[in-house]
């Protein structure tokens, strides 16, 4: 075949740019349908806060968390070995592919916003020195914004932040492993609620810092 001939047999750079398009409609016309998964992740997000950022006491903020951690942790509280039995119903009976996808869109969700309120200047550096000297952020990032997984920490709920370290430092949670329960070993109440504190009033994700919309 001459080369001419198979030249113009090439779609041209507009016609590409066309059929792009169209696929780009198509995609959006499918996410504006909510299909039955959306809505079931609406209920989560219900108590979990539009968008990922909890306003429910006691309850974590999922947006920025990696989608490995929030596999592990629905793993957990699917077979009951921890949560609260709000929880554990909600993970009840998932497939692991209902694991998966959820942990997917939870991984897609933006980091949570500080709170509204200023940190107590004492009580941040407090925790500040204790997250340093306690090595936080080997694990966490030394911005505690998580990965794999190991869950953000950075701007999650200080009630929540509370109750988890003190419910590792007890043995009533057990992780996925036994990090958390050796890494809290020798803290004290205190210090358990000033490093909720400090990790509840980090400074907001630097866009870049932000998980990329995968
Ligand atoms: C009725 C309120 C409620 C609903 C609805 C709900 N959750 Fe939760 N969820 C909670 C509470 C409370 C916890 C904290 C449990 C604990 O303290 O151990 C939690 C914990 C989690 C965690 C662990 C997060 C972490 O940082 O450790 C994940 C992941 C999660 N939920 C995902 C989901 C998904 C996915 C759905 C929807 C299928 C859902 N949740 C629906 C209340 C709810
Ligand atoms: C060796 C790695 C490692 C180190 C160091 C570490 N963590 Fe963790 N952390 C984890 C893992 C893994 C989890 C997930 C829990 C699980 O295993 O199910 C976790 C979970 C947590 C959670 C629960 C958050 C949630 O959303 O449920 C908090 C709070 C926490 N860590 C605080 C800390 C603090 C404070 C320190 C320092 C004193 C620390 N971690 C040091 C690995 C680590």
């Amino acid at each position: 075949m001459p080369v001419a001939a198979a030249r113009r047999r090439r779609p041209g750079r507009a016609a590409r740019i066309a059929s792009l398009v169209l696929a780009a409609c198509a995609a959006k016309a499918v996410l504006a349908a909510p299909g039955p998964f959306e809505q079931r992740f609406a209920t989560c997000l219900a108590c979990h806060g539009a968008s990922g950022q909890s306003q429910t006491p006691l309850t974590p903020s999922l947006g920025g968390q990696p989608a490995f951690f929030a596999m592990t942790q629905l793993f957990l509280l699917r077979d009951g070995r921890r949560g609260e039995p709000v929880m554990i119903e909600q993970a009840k009976g998932m497939s692991n592919d209902d694991l998966r996808a959820f942990a997917d869109a939870i991984s897609k969700l933006p980091p949570p916003l500080p709170p509204t309120d200023k940190a107590d200047p004492l009580r941040f550096e407090r925790g500040r020195a204790l997250a340093a000297q306690h090595r936080c952020g080997v694990c966490h990032n030394p911005d505690f914004s998580g990965r794999e997984q190991m869950p953000r920490l950075a701007n999650q709920r200080e009630d929540y932040l509370l109750k988890a370290m003190r419910e590792f430092a007890s043995g009533k949670r057990l992780g996925y492993g036994a990090a958390m329960t050796q890494e809290l070993s020798g803290l004290s109440d205190t210090d358990l609620t000033d490093l909720a504190h400090f990790f509840a009033h980090q400074p907001p994700a630097k866009a870049a810092g932000r998980p990329a919309a995968r």
